[in-house]
């Protein structure tokens, strides 16, 4: 069971002249097995939620739980541990590194903290196989098509089996085919896992594959 809530949550970047405040009190609640597709204008901070979410960057103000935990209060170690097991993030490029097989760039975050969760390369293969590059193993980023690297980003995202997975525009360099392709996909895992699907888009037609739909209008999270 997977709950995530963000109680006013606020975000203010830089000081002075400089000053952004891009998030003023988003309240969310999610539960296992909830989709949601968040829209909004260009920096709107739609990736700034998705940042803390994902604990990657810290909130100015207010709490964020993750099954009851504040991320933010676990010490340096656990916090990177945090970000390892508990979260997959895709992002619009795929960040697959060049030098490495497929089936080597989905192993990676498995070797953050030895030692690797068991079975993880059966874990890797399977995954690989279920978002359809089961014969592209042995191939090197460079090999694959566009969309095919994106989907070896999510299964990337996924080897750890994490509680959210979180998608910055992961169909934002795709071709509509292969944006609406990969959406998809991300939502039949979803369903498989029973576990949080973010995803940020800013494409109507992708937002609409989801039942529920969030928009961020002047730093705050309604329902769109
Ligand atoms: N590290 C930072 N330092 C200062 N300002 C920042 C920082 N990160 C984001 N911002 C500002 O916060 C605002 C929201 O940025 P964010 O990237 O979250 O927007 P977004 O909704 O994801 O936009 P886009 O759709 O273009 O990706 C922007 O005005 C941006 O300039
Ligand atoms: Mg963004």
């Amino acid at each position: 069971m997977t709950t995530l809530r963000l109680t006013a949550v606020g975000k203010t970047f830089g000081a002075g002249a400089t000053r952004v405040e891009v998030l003023r009190g988003v309240d969310l609640a999610l539960a296992a097995g909830d989709a949601v597709a968040v829209t909004g204008p260009s920096g709107s901070g739609k990736s700034t939620l998705l940042h803390i979410v994902g604990a990657l960057d810290r909130p100015s103000s207010g709490g964020v739980e993750v099954d009851g935990t504040d991320p933010f209060a676990l010490p340096e170690r656990e916090l990177a541990r945090f970000r390892n097991r508990t979260v997959g993030f895709v992002f619009q490029d795929h960040h697959l590194l060049p030098q490495y097989t497929v089936l080597e760039n989905v192993l990676l975050p498995t070797l953050a903290f030895p030692p690797p969760p068991a079975g993880a390369e059966a874990t890797a293969r399977r995954l690989l196989e279920r978002v359809g590059l089961g014969h592209r193993l042995a191939h090197r980023p460079a090999e694959l098509s566009g969309g095919e690297r994106q989907r070896a980003a999510v299964a990337r995202a996924l080897v750890n089996g994490p509680a959210l997975l979180l998608c910055d525009e992961p169909t934002g360099n795709l071709d509509r085919t292969n944006a609406m392709a990969v959406t998809d996909l991300l939502l039949e895992l979803e369903e498989e896992r029973g576990k949080l699907l973010v995803v940020v888009t800013h494409s109507a037609e992708v937002a609409a594959r989801f039942a529920r739909r969030l928009t961020l209008v002047e730093g705050r999270c309604v329902e769109a």
